[in-house]
């Protein structure tokens, strides 16, 4: 139905390019959140290299709850403030981590995570769920992602909020 193909050797820019047009279609005119978050997560693990986890967590009564992903089994329930995900909810900032070892409290879901970008998604003023990409790779993130990871979590705030 979808079919998605990465650019050829796309260059980063490129890479995110492609995804944001491909979220852009696919979640256009859709309403249900879990289902639109099933297809991003789907997207980034095919359009973005070097993941071992793409996905979400929803803010839920206080706390962030797993929502859609690809990668291995993750941890159910983040606290606010805790590990990169919890920090990046409770401060409403985009949290680019190049070595998880080294961020305190880091919950690590996958041991081969090796570098982390969490990006939270804001609808009116109030934080609904992060973005949470995971690489093998050290610094696998730079400014770039950041900010196109940000533009995606933009759009998506649209797109999630049911
Ligand atoms: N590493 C995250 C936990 C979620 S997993 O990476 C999927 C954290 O420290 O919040």
């Amino acid at each position: 139905m979808f079919d998605f193909k990465p650019s050829v050797d796309a260059d980063k820019a490129t890479a995110w390019a492609d995804l944001i047009g491909a979220v852009d279609g696919v979640t256009s005119g859709e309403r249900d959140a879990i289902a639109n978050m099933a297809n991003v997560a789907s997207l980034l693990w095919e359009l973005i290299p070097d993941l071992n986890w793409a996905g979400f967590y929803r803010m839920v009564d206080g706390e962030l709850v797993l929502g859609p992903f690809h990668g291995r089994a993750a941890c159910i329930r983040i606290a606010l403030g805790s590990g990169v995900c919890g920090t990046a909810a409770a401060s409403a900032t985009t949290q680019l981590v190049e070595d998880v070892h080294a961020f305190p409290g880091h919950i690590a879901c996958d041991a081969a995570s090796a570098s982390e970008l969490v990006v939270p998604i804001i609808v009116d003023g109030a934080v609904i769920a992060v973005l949470d990409l995971d690489s093998p790779k050290p610094a696998r993130f730079d400014a770039v992602d950041a900010a196109q990871a940000e533009r995606l979590c933009a759009l998506l705030a649209g797109r999630l909020a049911g």
